[in-house]
């Protein structure tokens, strides 16, 4: 044994009882899968030195002993690292280029076994060594840029000399999962072998190495000196990539183009200088807010899905569903469940409505087809799934029931009565409605505790989220159930107790109210979409109405208003209303704030309206100057301020599901990390600040919480982890 680690161990020899090899592997103890912490590092440190301490070796092959190889850094660590500043994380970079260098230097030819997903520190790992092999399921890439860094392990200076600039670009600015033949068309890996035969084939690669017949300090040569490009291909690899990425990315999302600057710069330098450009362009975005965010947000999905684990290992098999209503969002759920495997029945009480959902999922599945996701066989087999019928007939066997009829509370009390007859007594009975109350609903029930909310977002097969709803009678049994059938789904299911509106609705309609009292005091509704675009949400507010449909936010604001009347409920009409009188119900009937034309795609394109600047007219009370900051903090803050009642409400559990829920159901601007992150990057104080300022111009929707108060004046924070900033 030539090492032995917590989470590596370098042997000497091989299974085939020669001892010139040294065979390093990555098996962290305790953990299912590997990754490079600072501590894994600092073994990998001691690892290197141990090998080139023992003399008469002829090769070294890196491996790992679990399924992955290696994820990648341990992101739970970045934002304690990060906060302590650039010219730490500089060093710490050059640090492990020196180890990773001094893999690469080693006096004898080298390989990387790649047997599971190798992404990030992990895929730079691979690098260092001159030859890599790779198992056929597995996958290799540098996502970095998706949180807010960039590869800062030689990923930037050894991918592109590995694999050309412009792939290179590619892979780093997109941030992708390669697969292995992918990997090999471009040369990032040698050869792509079944995974019981990746040990002979690392072998069999430092043999032919030591033989003379590969000749690998030509590669390594390659791997460590300047790039050559002509003035064509440095315009085509890097300013016509820059002008894409741009235009992809965004300007919110600074992070690829820099690592495409960065591999430009380092382009044309020996590996030390560049290297050097590398951690320093790493250590500036390790510090923005943009990653700050995205680190986070990485982290509450861990936190979303090992609570969603839990609940899922507690939960009995859903192996057959059910769904009533074959309408738009009926239809969805049936296509969801198809597409990834769970066997669904879909009844309605139209034959009409059943071709319709029945069409509509045909039209989902074909677009994969089309887009090369699924064979004609797959579809057809996946839409067998999806058994469509007007009775009861088989619902005895059913595991699992969404009821997504109209939205009316007497039509759901008896379509919920009727089919709690028809199951069987442990089957779980979940609705979708957006805004009754699931212990409403559970009253006539005969087993309340079977019975929770399943609410999806429109369109189910787009949007992540499914709120679960916990009513004062739901049992544990019917949680678990559901969580662990979103999740079968593909879903992010997040667990939440009954409020009116739950918590997504709950939450956006304050920024609707918000909306409405700007457009009222005298601001454009087309500069207010602006300045929220700008300010990172896919679409703005009165945008955002026209999709959801002016019918559907008029009542769930009625019943908003009537849920929390002091904040909520309004003395005179509101834009929205306007709108819905004058039969302006949005997308759904091409007119709205803004009319709708059909564009190329057939997709409904939206177009400016003076006619619905007439009819806003009257609500218009004001002719109020706004700066763009104006309309933020108006949107902003009614929105942020129910997030945080919420919370203190106890409908849902911690800031992180909070964050998420927004994120994965409207669509919050990711790289702002949620509403409760986004008042911590104001800082809490600020924010009560802000707040009450509005508040004595506009009541209550903008007042704090006595708590949030507490919270300003104690200095404490939603998220912990972070120092002051
Ligand atoms: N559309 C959305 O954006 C959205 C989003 C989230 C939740 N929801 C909720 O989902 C539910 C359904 O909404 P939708 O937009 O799909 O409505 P929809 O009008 O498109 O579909 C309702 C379907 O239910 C059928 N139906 C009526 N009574 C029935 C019964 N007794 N048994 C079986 N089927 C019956 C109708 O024939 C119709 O096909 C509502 O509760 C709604 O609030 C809608």
């Amino acid at each position: 044994m030539i090492y032995q680690g917590n989470a590596i161990t370098v042997a000497r020899g091989t299974r085939n009882g020669g001892d010139d090899i040294a065979m390093l592997t990555f098996d962290l103890k305790g953990e299912s899968i590997n990754k490079l912490s600072s501590a894994v590092v600092a073994e990998l440190d001691d690892a290197v030195q141990a090998i080139r301490a023992v003399n008469g070796l002829k090769g070294l092959v890196i491996g790992s002993a679990k399924d992955v190889f290696i994820v990648g850094a341990d992101i739970t660590e970045f934002h304690g690292l990060f906060e302590k500043g650039e010219e730490y994380l500089v060093e710490m970079n050059l640090k492990v280029h020196e180890i990773f260098n001094a893999i690469e230097d080693l006096p004898f030819p080298t390989v990387t076994a790649i047997n599971g997903l190798a992404l990030g520190g992990g895929c730079e790992v691979t690098l260092t060594t001159d030859f890599r092999v790779m198992g056929e399921k597995a996958k290799i890439g540098l996502p970095e840029t998706k949180l807010g860094i960039l590869p800062g392990w030689g990923g930037c200076v050894r991918l592109p000399r590995l694999i050309g600039a412009d792939n290179a670009v590619e892979w780093i600015a997109g941030g992708s999962e390669n697969r292995a033949d992918a990997a090999l068309k471009v040369g990032a890996v040698d050869a792509v072998v079944p995974n019981d035969q990746l040990e002979a084939a690392a072998l069999d690669i430092l043999a032919r190495a030591n033989a003379g017949e590969l000749d690998y300090l030509a590669r390594r040569a390659e791997k460590t000196s300047p790039l050559k490009l002509n003035a064509i291909e440095q315009m085509m690899a890097f300013e016509t990539a820059k002008g894409y990425v741009a235009g992809k990315a965004g300007p919110h999302y600074p992070a690829p183009i820099e690592a495409i600057k960065v591999i430009q710069k380092g382009a044309g330098e020996e590996r030390a200088r560049a290297q050097a450009i590398e951690a320093k362009a790493f250590a500036k975005l390790a510090l923005t807010d943009v990653c700050y965010n995205l680190v986070g947000l990485f982290l509450n999905d861990q936190v979303v899905k090992k609570k969603a684990g839990k609940y899922e290992k507690q939960a009995k098999a859903v192996k057959q569903t059910a769904v009533l209503g074959a309408g738009i969002m009926g239809g969805g759920i049936a296509y969801q469940s198809a597409s990834k495997g769970t066997p669904i029945l879909m009844k309605d009480i139209k034959e009409e409505a059943i071709e319709l959902g029945l069409k509509e999922s045909r039209k989902l599945f074909a677009k994969q087809v089309e887009r090369g996701k699924l064979t004609t066989e797959q579809m057809a087999e996946k839409l067998t799934h999806i058994r469509p019928t007007l009775s009861y007939g088989d619902f005895g066997h059913v595991d699992l029931v969404v009821e997504a009829v109209v939205e009316n509370p007497k039509v759901k009390d008896a379509v919920l009565t009727e089919v709690e007859g028809q199951v069987g007594q442990d089957t779980i009975l979940t609705s979708n409605t957006s805004t009754i109350s699931i212990t409403r609903l559970a009253q006539n029930l005969k087993r309340p505790e079977n019975f929770c909310g399943m609410h999806f977002f429109n369109p189910v097969h787009r949007m992540p989220l499914v709120e679960v709803i916990r009513g004062e009678k739901t049992g544990d049994a019917a949680v678990a159930a559901t969580v662990a059938y979103a999740r079968a789904m593909g879903k992010t299911p997040i667990v939440v107790n009954d409020c009116p509106g739950f918590l997504v609705n709950r939450v956006l309609f304050p920024y609707f109210g918000g909306f409405s009292l700007l457009v009222e005091q005298g601001a454009d509704f087309q500069r207010v979409d602006k300045v929220m675009e700008k300010f990172g949400w896919p679409m703005g507010p009165a945008y955002l109405l026209d999709v959801v449909g002016m019918d559907t936010a008029v009542h769930a604001n009625e019943v908003m208003a009537e849920g929390f009347p002091d904040r909520m409920a309004r003395d005179g009409k509101t834009a929205i209303q306007v709108m819905y009188e004058n039969e302006r119900l949005g997308q759904k009937n091409d007119k709205g704030f803004y009319a709708y034309e059909e564009d190329k795609k057939g997709k409904p394109k939206k177009v400016s309206d003076t006619n619905a600047y007439e009819l806003v007219k009257q609500v218009v009370k004001q002719e109020k100057e706004f700066s763009d900051e104006d309309i933020v903090a108006r949107m902003m803050v009614p929105l942020c301020l129910e997030t945080v009642r919420c919370l203190e409400d106890g409908i849902v559990d911690t800031p992180a599901e909070a964050d998420m829920a927004l994120i994965y159901g409207i669509g919050f601007p990711p790289f702002r990390g949620g509403a409760l992150r986004y008042i911590d990057a104001m800082g809490v104080a600020e924010f009560v600040e802000l707040a009450d300022g509005l508040a004595e111009e506009l009541g209550p929707l903008y007042a704090p919480t006595d708590k949030l108060r507490q919270m300003a004046q104690s200095g404490e924070r939603f998220y912990s982890t972070q120092a002051q900033r």
